[in-house]
């Protein structure tokens, strides 16, 4: 059986509908539902134009995009207010992180040629004051990252990077000058 009708008395309902006792009401919907609705759709179109097809306000990737760049020159400008040379390769070998961090590569890499504690056996002994190609830091950067290939220093540039490069550089000065006894003196004396 199925009733269409006016309730009468409910001011709610307009119609309602009876199918096999189940009761549907027609039932307006309420204001605050409503405003939620069209204040949706409202903000919809005015995000998709200003962010979307106008471009008058930023988009999410354009600001990704500004914030990028800034960090990347920020990066730059602090890279250049390091510059490499013997100053700050000599400030760094007081870091004792960036030794800690050095250690750990020589003995990975180094260790091979010039020993543990850089006494030497392949590898000239790094812990006296002569120096075939310079005791100054910027001397070891230059053996360091390009090699002494002909003699068996290999190029460790690709292998280490900048930062592991420097770190590398401020352990082997903490060794400079300790003197241990191992393979002798080769080169000039500082
Ligand atoms: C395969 C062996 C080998 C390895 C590994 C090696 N070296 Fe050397 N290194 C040498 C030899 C050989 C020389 C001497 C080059 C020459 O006679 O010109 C040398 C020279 C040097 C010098 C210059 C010494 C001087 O008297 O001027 C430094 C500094 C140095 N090595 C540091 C390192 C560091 C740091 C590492 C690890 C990243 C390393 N070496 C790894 C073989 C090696």
């Amino acid at each position: 059986m199925s009733i269409d009708s006016e309730k009468p008395g409910d001011p709610h309902t307009a119609v309602w509908h009876e199918v096999d006792g189940i009761v549907e009401h027609d039932n307006k919907l309420p204001n605050w539902w409503l405003f939620t609705l069209f204040a949706a759709m409202f903000f919809a179109v005015v995000y998709w134009l200003a962010y979307q097809t106008t471009g008058a306000l930023p988009s999410l990737r354009e600001t990704y995009r500004q914030d990028y760049a800034e960090h990347v020159a920020k990066q730059a400008a602090a890279a250049a207010a390091r510059p490499l040379n013997d100053e700050t390769l000599m400030a760094l070998s007081k870091d004792e992180a960036a030794v800690a961090r050095g250690k750990v590569t020589f003995t990975a890499i180094c260790a091979a040629c010039h020993l543990q504690n850089g006494e030497g056996l392949v590898g000239p002994n790094l812990t006296d004051n002569a120096w075939i190609h310079g005791g100054k830091p910027m001397a070891m950067h230059l053996v360091i990252s390009e090699g002494v290939i002909a003699k068996g220093m290999p190029s460790w540039k690709a292998t280490l990077g900048d930062a592991g490069t420097k770190d590398v550089i401020a352990y082997v000065l903490t060794l400079k000058g300790k003197n241990l006894p191992g393979k002798a003196p080769e080169g000039t004396v500082e």
